[in-house]
């Protein structure tokens, strides 16, 4: 079955009604976009599965049922099982191995661009100007977004193999483009 991105939206949606989680969901969906397209990967492919990862939370908001109990669900509308897969992969405690890129991408996406998200909110120009070095200084303030999972992050930067100021600047590249579906101001708005 082809995915599509309307397909993965409406599945999204009808499970998912929380703003913040919605918008989580857009965040990780174009950081992950964005690493498809450096990479050459499929980038409607990616998206979709970054979009579904977690789209069981609001039914599913402990991690004894999270994400594993939504994956039936996601076989019965026909999903295929790489995205099924890489979804079930993005969860610490399933100790799934990463062998693929699209499962690293989603996994190094996931916690920070909630973080890199939630740096935009506190600032007057949202993400315009957001620097990595800013980034990381708040990442070592505990108190700051604090249920973003600080090690996740840095595991997330050497799984892909990157230092971690380049993959910030990458995602925050990345969510510019949605900063009104975020919620965040620009440079514009200042
Ligand atoms: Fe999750
Ligand atoms: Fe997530």
């Amino acid at each position: 079955m082809e995915v599509t991105r309307e397909q993965a939206w409406q599945t999204l949606t009808r499970h998912t009604k929380s703003e913040s989680l919605l918008r989580h969901a857009l965040a990780v969906e174009a950081s992950v976009r964005w690493y498809a397209r450096d990479f050459g990967e499929d980038e409607e492919a990616w998206g979709c599965a970054a979009l579904l990862h977690d789209f069981d939370y609001e039914i599913h908001p402990t991690l004894d049922k999270h994400p594993q109990d939504g994956a039936p669900l996601l076989r019965d509308e026909g999903y295929p099982e790489w995205l099924i897969e890489a979804v079930l992969s993005h969860a610490e405690h399933l100790e799934m191995a990463r062998d693929t890129a699209l499962k690293r991408t989603l996994f190094a996406c996931d916690e920070l661009s909630g973080f890199v998200h939630a740096c935009g909110l506190v600032r007057p120009t949202g993400l315009d100007g957001l620097e990595p070095k800013s980034v990381r200084k708040k990442l070592k303030q505990p108190s700051f977004a604090a249920g973003v999972h600080r090690d996740e992050v840095y595991a997330g930067a050497e799984l892909l193999g990157l230092e971690l100021d380049d993959h910030i600047r990458n995602v925050v590249a990345a969510l510019q483009p949605i900063a009104g579906e975020l919620g965040l101001r620009t440079a514009a708005d200042a």
